[in-house]
């Protein structure tokens, strides 16, 4: 029988689901009773583990005292505040302000509207071109599906966001000579710090650098998509602070509440602030329902106190050498072709013959948890609860699997 259920980047067609129904910790149990280990914190987000009852506790606690209540003109509400005073405190970006959406597209659409409307405000309308880069993913709503540098992911939507272009993901030539020729109608370069979705690529060296200079020398506002980067996963809180540069913009999501209720956001740094702050009879006209949602703002309270008690930021260095060294050795090996990643988010790149999506479902037959990009390869992105031993299974499991996988279809 057809699902009822149309699921999110599926085949309509697919008629069978692995259907979990239990989590603890870095571990996950289906409704036919087998564990697995969690290799990639469900999608790059849940840093504190699943089933926790201090977050099911802090979470009751706010629903019962108040669910939520809008925050558009002129409401707010206490626990919002409170959170957005903590995440200021913890933004890479002095001095800036805190918008709340509820997931990383709405972060990315938000920081996209504003640095355009930022430069309405400022006097220069004629500032309407985002660039971004090739391989990057930034959501699926109209902005981050236009913004994206994954082809696949953009047919059959036309006509998509005007004046949203990509540019090679590497080469900071390529993004200067872009730059010189729209030079005074640029808006904002929109980058993740560390592409994920698009295969987990770190920057090149000096690259996020290069990206800043050319922002400040042609007036574009740099917008920094950390919604997989953000709240620990480098082993820093933010991958701007990881790199040594600061955007104007910054989105988040995911981490920011691991998931527990979906909450988004972005940070707006100080020239964009002076713009939309400048004329006092000016209206922001953008922003959700669930903005500030007090529900998830509790999650999310509750969720930044646990990274920091259980020293998250700190662990996800040691996460990560766990895992990469594991995966070096599969590269010493012969069987990858290369490895890829930084602090606790890692890849396998597979040799071309080789299938990233076989691969990953002989690891969930060996209970390991491991994403399929494309063929070529697999992402690891671990709870950074995970203890030595269960990351120690994990990278055991995806090693059998790519053996078997070897054995069967070759070297
Ligand atoms: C870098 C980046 N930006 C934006 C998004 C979109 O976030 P969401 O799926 O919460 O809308 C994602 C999701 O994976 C992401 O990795």
């Amino acid at each position: 029988m057809k699902p009822t259920y149309l699921h999110a980047f599926t085949k309509p067609s697919r008629t069978e689901f692995v259907t979990m129904v239990r989590g603890e910790g870095a571990r996950l149990y289906d409704s036919e009773g087998r564990e697995y280990i969690d290799g990639m914190a469900s999608l790059w987000y849940c840093n504190i583990g699943h089933g926790r009852r201090d977050m099911a506790d802090a979470i009751a606690a706010q629903v019962v005292k108040l669910e939520s209540y809008n925050n558009f003109d002129p409401f707010s509400t206490d626990v919002t505040d409170r959170l957005t005073d903590k995440l200021h405190a913890l933004s890479p970006i002095p001095n800036n302000r805190v918008f709340l959406c509820s997931s990383g597209s709405e972060s990315v659409d938000t920081a996209m509207k504003l640095a355009r409307l930022a430069h309405v405000q400022a006097g220069q309308p004629e500032r309407t071109i985002i660039i971004s880069r090739g391989r990057g993913y930034h959501g699926s709503n109209f902005g981050g599906t236009s913004a994206q540098g994954l082809p696949l992911n953009k047919i059959g939507y036309d006509p998509l966001v005007p004046d949203v272009t990509q540019v090679d993901p590497d080469d900071i030539e390529a993004l200067s000579v872009a730059m010189s020729r729209d030079g005074s109608r640029i808006a904002a370069v929109l980058v993740e710090p560390v592409q994920g979705a698009g295969g987990v690529f770190p920057p090149t060296d000096g690259y996020l650098q290069g990206l800043r200079k050319l922002c400040d020398q042609h007036g574009a506002f740099l917008i920094f998509d950390e919604v997989i980067s953000g709240f620990g996963r480098l082993g820093t809180w933010f991958a701007a602070q990881r790199y040594g540069v600061v955007p104007d913009f910054t989105c988040f999501a995911k981490a920011v509440t691991s998931g527990y209720v979906p909450l988004g956001g972005v940070f707006v740094g100080s020239a964009p602030l002076r713009a939309l702050e400048a004329d006092s009879a000016f209206v922001l006209r953008t922003g959700y329902t669930y903005s500030g949602h007090a529900t998830a703002c509790a999650a999310a309270l509750k969720n930044l106190d646990i990274i920091a008690d259980e020293g998250l930021v700190e662990r996800a260095t040691h996460v990560g050498d766990l895992v990469s060294s594991a995966l070096h050795a599969l590269h010493r090996d012969g069987v990858l072709r290369e490895v890829r990643g930084d602090g606790a988010v890692w890849a396998a790149g597979l040799h071309g013959h080789h299938d990233a999506q076989a691969v990953r479902d002989i690891a969930m037959r060996n209970g390991a948890i491991v994403r399929g990009i494309g063929a070529e390869t697999n992402a690891f992105c671990p709870p950074l609860v995970a203890t030595d031993a269960e990351i120690g299974r994990l990278m055991d499991a995806y090693a059998s699997a790519l053996h078997e996988h070897v054995k069967t279809v070759g070297a």
